[in-house]
């Protein structure tokens, strides 16, 4: 797939796909299907060179780290999950923005024991609550983690918050800041050196492109 003179990103449907999109029409990239549309899993680009794979949101850390693309739009949250080995992480794209926090019911009260924490974030959550010094058990969960301190499932959570709403329409309420997110462009490597140029033409592109949108 990663020959030398082929550029493959790797992103996700929905958000990051379309706030992506206008970062790289600055670049002169414009994808040729839908993924909202096309079951194509790989898309082509006007530039014939430059493909797009189209992939959960949660293996794009895996398919860079290993070279299967070259680049990808991650989330934080995604590569704090992940870990960094195997990947640079030059540029922050400044979207799908959200926070990284800890929640509960409104008025809890801390438990005598351990405080269970439900998650799908579960090694940023373990590393939080370690350099807090605090022991806690960790439930893995997949989503709709909010659901898990109604139901007695767990005393907290830690989950993204953009609006608030979702704790809000569950009467939970925004308890401690782990890390401010947003999406990423992570790049393989071994890809930067050898094909350097041309990557590296492509990240100065995307940074300008993320500079004349937010000035
Ligand atoms: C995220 C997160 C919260 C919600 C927060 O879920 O897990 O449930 O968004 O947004 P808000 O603060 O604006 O209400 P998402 O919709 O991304 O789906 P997920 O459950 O699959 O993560």
């Amino acid at each position: 797939m990663s020959q030398t003179d082929t550029i493959t990103l790797a992103l996700s449907k929905g958000r990051i796909f379309k706030d992506t999109l206008p970062l790289l029409a600055h670049a002169g990239i414009v994808p040729i299907d839908d993924p909202e549309t096309s079951r194509k899993l790989i898309l082509d680009t006007n530039v014939p060179e430059i493909k797009l794979v189209i992939i959960r949101a949660t293996d794009v850390p895996t398919y860079v780290e290993y070279g299967a693309a070259d680049l990808g739009v991650a989330g934080k949250d995604v590569l704090m999950e992940h870990g960094a080995a195997g990947l640079y992480e030059p540029l922050d794209l400044k979207i799908a923005n959200c926070r990284l926090m800890t929640a509960g019911l409104k008025g809890m009260k801390e438990p005598e024991g351990r405080l269970k924490v439900a998650t799908k974030f579960v090694n940023s959550a373990r590393r939080y609550f370690a350099e807090q010094g605090k022991q806690v058990e960790i439930i893995k969960l997949y989503g709709s983690m909010e659901l898990a301190p109604i139901v007695g499932l767990a005393d907290i959570i830690v989950d993204l918050v953009e609006s608030g709403n979702t704790l809000k329409a569950n009467g939970l309420v925004p308890l401690e800041h782990i890390a401010d997110i947003s999406s990423r462009l992570v790049v393989n490597k071994a890809a930067m050196k050898v094909k350097h140029e041309r990557i590296q033409g492509f990240i100065d592109k995307i940074a300008e492109a993320v500079r004349l949108r937010d000035q």
